[in-house]
């Protein structure tokens, strides 16, 4: 049967190992032979034990387990053209041209770009004298599917990324644990969460934490800022609440694009509420451990299962994301989720949240 490498790259979620085993089990009843490359992208550039075939047991016992057992790494070799060569040459010499990524947005990008190269890369190595012209004639093309591994939630497309429901467990763990303590010292905790430069983490904590104020960068607050939010805060002390806790996305930012950081908020809440010191907790990578959630289990399990299926039945080279829209499975072409998440940034970043909201969402509408 064809061959099938599988890779988790960037930063590690939640889940991956899910989508891993079912990518591996899927191929093997489908008759394909799936390989493991190891440490990213990295194994695919390092060749030898970087690429591993599997077997079903091979991926026994990690259903339950956080991280990645196949390894992760954010690979600065495969972002050169020779990297990208050399990735090419190992994995068409184990006859490997199909492959699943699972990643983040950047992975996804690499994955792209090394799409289209494909053809260029092949006739390289024939041209040095490094690869036979019957095996870049047996593999022309190559075909991705790719499964958006991230705990920021921040690829559009997809209205969820795997490891962000249980990054969110996590960070609701520790802000339910905050409270008490909170409540016992009459204390403002500020708690810092992940998501780069996506604040979904950080907006959901706060609506499902019952938070007394967030800052994402989605919606970066106007010059009076610390001003209302000491106010706030005053407001709910003088109601009689004890426990007060004010989340910070790692991406917060005010309108004229400076950083609000965690440290920022705790100086202003010690100096505006009345000598009361505040206690600044970040969260840090916690958040990207530990068991997935139920949803990280089956979400990339079933996931894994239909981007398996796509990648062994395209007869083209199509490269194409397999997301969540409206809990059903979807699949996108990854050059227009690319776009699509580029859109998102760069509205963000030039403050037109209308258009941020139109290209997460509206640009997929079914
Ligand atoms: O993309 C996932 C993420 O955890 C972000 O939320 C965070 O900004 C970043 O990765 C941290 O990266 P590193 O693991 O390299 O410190």
């Amino acid at each position: 049967g064809p061959a099938l490498g599988v890779l988790t790259s960037g930063g590690d979620a939640q889940g991956m190992n899910a989508a891993v085993r079912a990518v591996v089990r899927t191929a093997l009843r489908l008759g394909a032979r799936p390989y493991a490359v190891h440490e990213g992208w990295g194994g695919a550039v390092a060749g030898g034990p970087g690429i591993r075939p599997l077997g079903w047991d091979d991926v026994g016992g990690v259903l339950h387990v956080g991280g990645t057992v196949l390894g992760s790494a954010r690979c600065q070799e495969f972002r050169t053209r020779e990297g990208r060569r050399a990735a090419a040459a190992n994995l068409v010499r184990h006859g490997i041209d199909r492959l699943v990524v699972i990643g983040g947005d950047g992975s996804l990008r690499g994955a792209e770009e090394f799409r289209q190269e494909w053809p260029e890369l092949l006739a390289e190595l024939v041209a040095a004298g490094e690869l036979d012209e019957a095996v870049r004639l047996a593999h022309p093309r190559l075909a991705v599917a790719g499964l958006v591994g991230s705990i920021d939630n921040d690829l559009a497309g997809t209205d969820m990324t795997i490891g962000a429901d249980t990054a969110l467990h996590r960070i609701l763990e520790a802000v339910d644990a905050l409270r008490s303590t909170a409540a016992s010292h009459r204390r403002t905790f500020v708690v810092e969460v992940m998501g780069r430069h996506c604040g979904y983490l950080a907006l959901m904590a706060a609506v499902a934490g019952g938070a007394d104020a967030v800052l994402v960068p989605e919606d970066p607050p106007g010059e009076g800022w610390r001003d209302a939010l000491a106010e706030h805060l005053l407001a709910a002390r003088g109601a009689g609440l004890r426990d007060l806790i004010v989340i910070v996305a790692e991406g917060a930012t005010d309108r004229a694009g400076n950083p609000i950081t965690s440290q920022d908020v705790g100086a202003l809440v010690t100096e505006r509420l009345g000598g009361e010191g505040a206690r600044v907790t970040v969260l840090g990578h916690v958040q990207r451990g530990g068991r997935p959630s139920a949803y990280d289990r089956w979400m990339p399990t079933l996931l894994g299962y239909a981007a398996t299926q796509h990648v062994l039945s395209v007869a083209d080279a199509s490269a194409t994301v397999l997301g969540v829209r409206h809990n059903c499975i979807t699949l996108l072409p990854l050059e227009r989720a690319i776009a699509a998440t580029n859109a998102v940034r760069d509205a963000v970043a030039a403050q037109d949240f209308a258009a941020a909201r139109v290209a997460r969402g509206g640009s997929f509408a079914s």
